[in-house]
């Protein structure tokens, strides 16, 4: 077992984990944050991503280990004083969701790009998704989501806090 500490939305946790162990397991099974899901088992589908130190990545494809002093963003930590963060509220509005299970992925990730690229342009939209699978949508409303969204950011209070990758 290894020791580590980090910080998960917001808070500090420390544990002891099996160097084997993922982060997307790590922050399911023992922080209980199912918010971050597993959509494959390939390291394609991106429903797992999460914010490691302001940089989206795949928790499937990180080990526990691998997070050991650094600060974890999931979906889970999004929202501020209950309020949706700009991108949750813009995939709400732009119904850029049929049965949900890519979202928590999709947003991170349009987090992230944003973040990196706070004016772009449809093909930059696709383009930085295209690590994410959705087999509803089509993608057209979560590209039209992500670019609300950017319309929507315009104020520095509203500013993402991520990275891509
Ligand atoms: S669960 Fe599919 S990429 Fe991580
Ligand atoms: S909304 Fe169902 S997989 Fe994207």
């Amino acid at each position: 077992m290894t020791r580590i500490s980090l910080t998960v939305d917001g808070a500090k946790v420390a544990d002891d984990v099996e160097p084997r162990m993922l982060l997307v397991q790590y922050l399911r099974e023992r922080l209980g944050k199912t918010g971050t899901v597993i959509g494959c088992d390939t390291s394609n589908c991106g429903a797992c991503t999460v914010h490691l130190d302001g940089t989206s990545v795949k928790s499937c494809n990180v080990l526990a280990v691998q997070a050991d002093g650094a600060e974890v963003t999931t979906i889970e930590g999004l929202a501020r004083d209950g309020e949706l963060h700009p991108v949750q509220e813009s995939f709400r509005e732009c119904h850029g969701l049929q049965c949900g299970f890519c979202t928590p992925g999709m947003i991170m990730q349009s987090v992230a790009l944003l973040a990196e690229n706070p004016r772009p342009s449809e093909e930059e939209i696709r383009l930085g998704l295209e690590g994410n699978l959705c087999r509803c949508t089509g993608y057209h409303n979560i590209v039209r989501a992500v670019q609300h969204a950017a319309d929507s950011m315009d104020t520095p209070a509203a500013a993402p806090t991520g990275g891509l990758s």
